[in-house]
């Protein structure tokens, strides 16, 4: 779908979209529009009760004028009108309107930057994988292939759109990496699939598993035993800020205390050999969502030019039980030298974090570490498919991606995090080793989860969000359709963009 801005003229052909403020008067384009009409606009307004309430609408077919549809979409209060909310009505125009081929937003009295959100809201609702569909009839598929908004500056609008363009392919490639199936996407592909990266500007290094065995990535690697596929791990480097260039016009950039993000990719959890139940085990290939989350941000944060520094580092495994997976029971060597008794081989994901936390620690000195994982099905169960939980050692941090997380509506909800040592954490002492991956029984399964990582994290300021319940959509939202999310890429080019550029 192409989304574009033009100067604002009354279109004399076609299907307009007119948001309308609640109590707002009829004013330029929609004023231009009801005269065009003969009134129509207004009694079509007064017959339908429409007020111009948030998430109200109605729709005038062939009302004259050589329109063939005209949709009046509620607002709400003008001065409560966001971005988000922007995004939203742009979302629900684009589904509203998906089986038409063309459509026009009168956006001539909302400040050109919110136009250029509708158009984002547009573009991500519009989302769809059909890599896979070969028989789908055309009737069935959307058509609408020109989204048009009018703007009071095209020129502003168009300048307000490009950077958010930027994170809509970061999201779209996210939403694609996440919902291939786990035949196609394994780690070696996975890993293959980041260095289209680096036409951004993206350094992209590869590790196999030779690389990692000869690092000491011995939590990592065992998650990958029972697989024919040998996992990696992926570090994905972007120099934004000016200070980055250690020295200028050489090979060896070095980035100055970049912000670190860390992804989970088991791309597929069968549980090993603590194997899960067949219902629902499908979902699992969506187990790398993590890790697809860092890689689409990172592309966003590239193909926007942020001024920042920032590495991207995956840890990619698939978890299969046979004969040569690791066993309950098993103790294994991590990157920091902790030895760890693997009790639950369906506790996979903070194995594999574990390394990858601790390497980017050493190898960046990162100011602010953030990492994202379908981590457990308890986060679930606490906080349903309305926030992620949000784990962190660090105030500041917390109340930057809470604040992030309320202006995108990819909403985070704190959760309890204790210092080593105390009550949380004990839970994690092993009989045989430093720590064991499983503490607690069912009780707080969550924060065990994120007691576990905490062992891995020096102090440094570092928060840990679970998506487990946000990385795929049952239904359809706003800007959303049901499937993968890509929850998180948006969130954190927020943080980025709010805190950290220069
Ligand atoms: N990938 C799962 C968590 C998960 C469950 C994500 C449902 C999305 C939907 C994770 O590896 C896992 O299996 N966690 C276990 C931990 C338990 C063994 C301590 C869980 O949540 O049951
Ligand atoms: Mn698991
Ligand atoms: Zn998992």
């Amino acid at each position: 779908m192409q989304i574009a801005f033009a100067k604002a003229a009354l279109p004399k052909s076609g299907i307009l979209v007119v948001p309308m403020a609640e109590g707002g008067a009829l004013e330029g384009l929609a004023a231009a529009l009801d005269k065009a009409l003969g009134g129509g606009l207004g009694r079509a307004m007064e017959a339908a009760s429409f007020t111009g309430k948030k998430g109200q609408s109605a729709s005038l077919l062939a009302p004259g004028a050589g329109l063939k549809r005209v949709l009046l979409m509620g607002i709400g209060k003008a001065e409560s009108f966001t971005a988000k909310l922007a995004e939203e009505l742009g979302g629900a125009a684009q589904a509203a309107l998906a089986k038409e081929t063309e459509a026009t937003v009168l956006a001539d009295k909302l400040a050109p930057d919110l136009a250029a959100h509708i158009g984002l809201g547009a573009r991500l609702r519009s989302y769809r994988f059909d890599k896979y569909r070969t028989t789908e009839k055309e009737d069935e598929k959307p058509k609408l292939a020109s989204f048009k908004i009018l703007s009071a500056s095209a020129v502003k609008s168009e300048a307000a759109y490009a950077p958010l363009a930027a994170v809509a392919e970061g999201v779209e490639l996210t939403r694609n990496l996440v919902t291939e199936p786990a035949n196609e996407l394994y780690p070696e592909e996975f890993a293959k699939r980041t260095e289209a990266l680096k036409k951004l500007g993206v350094k992209v290094e590869i590790f196999d598993k030779k690389d990692l065995e000869k690092l000491g990535f011995g939590s990592l690697l065992c998650v990958g035993w029972g697989s024919a596929r040998e996992s990696r791990m992926v570090v994905m480097q972007w120099f934004g800020a000016s200070g980055s260039s250690s020295s200028e016009g050489k090979k060896t950039k070095k980035l100055k205390n970049p912000i670190a993000f860390i992804g989970k990719g088991v791309t597929f959890d069968t549980g090993g050999i603590s194997i899960k139940p067949a219902a629902g085990m499908e979902d699992m290939k969506w187990d790398m969502a993590g890790a697809g989350t860092v890689t689409g941000l990172m592309a966003a944060l590239a193909g926007r030019k942020a001024k920042v520094d920032a590495v991207g580092l995956i840890g990619l495994v698939e978890n299969m039980p046979s004969g040569t997976a690791i066993r309950p029971g098993d103790v294994v060597k991590s990157y920091s030298g902790q030895t760890i008794e693997v009790l639950n081989t369906d506790a996979e994901g903070r194995l594999v974090l574990a390394d990858v936390l601790y390497y980017a620690q050493e190898r960046f000195a990162p100011k602010y570490m953030v990492n994202l994982a379908t981590l457990t099905g308890a986060i679930i169960v606490g906080l349903g498919h309305e926030y992620a939980g949000l784990f962190s050692n660090n105030d500041e941090l917390s109340e930057k991606l809470l604040a992030a997380g309320k202006a995108t509506g990819e909403g985070l909800w704190r959760m309890p995090l204790a210092p080593l040592g105390e009550s949380y954490d004990k839970n994690l002492n092993s009989d045989i080793a430093d720590v064991k991956n499983i503490g607690g029984g069912r009780a707080g399964g969550s924060i065990t989860a994120a007691q576990f990582l905490q062992r891995f994290v020096n102090g440094k300021p570092w928060a840990h969000l679970d998506i487990a319940g946000m990385a795929w959509a049952g239904k359809d939202t706003a800007v959303t359709p049901k499937g993968a999310t890509a929850f998180g890429v948006r969130l954190l080019d927020q943080l980025v963009r709010d805190n950290f550029e220069a």
